[in-house]
């Protein structure tokens, strides 16, 4: 299977940014540790970050056109805001869990809702990086039973 990890706006920020909220874990240490995990599982893992929503959603599109069967992705602050991601998702229909590092209910009011969400297989939150590994084993296991 291929599986595309998307991670969006300030997330590269990751190991400085409020540590507190989010852990001292980079993204390049998440993203390496979850190649390693996505070869054990025998799937490929394309891993991407950006700060622009039209790039999240250009990837987005370019996962249809080259036949990712899955998508993990933290939307970050887009989760809340971007009805185009949110478009995007629905235009493609590759299935998809959304990620958070924190507990994003625990939180301020405005974290609360995702324009995502209802559109996921799954949303984790709250577990840290391992939300990351958490969605993987998910994801390869969402496929195998759809191919079952
Ligand atoms: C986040 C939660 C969002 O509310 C926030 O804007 C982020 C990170 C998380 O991983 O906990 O940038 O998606």
């Amino acid at each position: 299977y291929r599986i595309m990890l998307l991670n969006g706006p300030n997330l590269n920020r990751l190991g400085q940014r409020e540590p507190e909220i989010y852990g001292s874990a980079t993204l390049a240490h998440i993203e390496s540790e979850l190649r390693h995990k996505a070869e054990a599982l025998g799937v490929t893992l394309d891993c991407r970050q950006s700060n622009a929503e039209h790039e999240l959603i250009d990837w987005v599109h370019e996962a249809a056109s080259s036949k990712v069967d899955f998508i993990i992705i933290n939307p970050a602050a887009y989760t809340h805001t971007s009805i185009a991601l949110r478009d995007a998702f629905a235009a493609v229909a590759i299935p998809f869990i959304e990620v958070h590092l924190s507990n994003i209910h625990a939180r301020e009011a405005f974290r609360r809702h995702s324009y995502l969400a209802e559109l996921a297989v799954g949303v984790i939150c709250g577990c840290g990086a391992q939300g990351y590994e958490l969605a993987l084993q998910a994801a390869v296991s969402n496929l195998q039973q759809r191919d079952n």
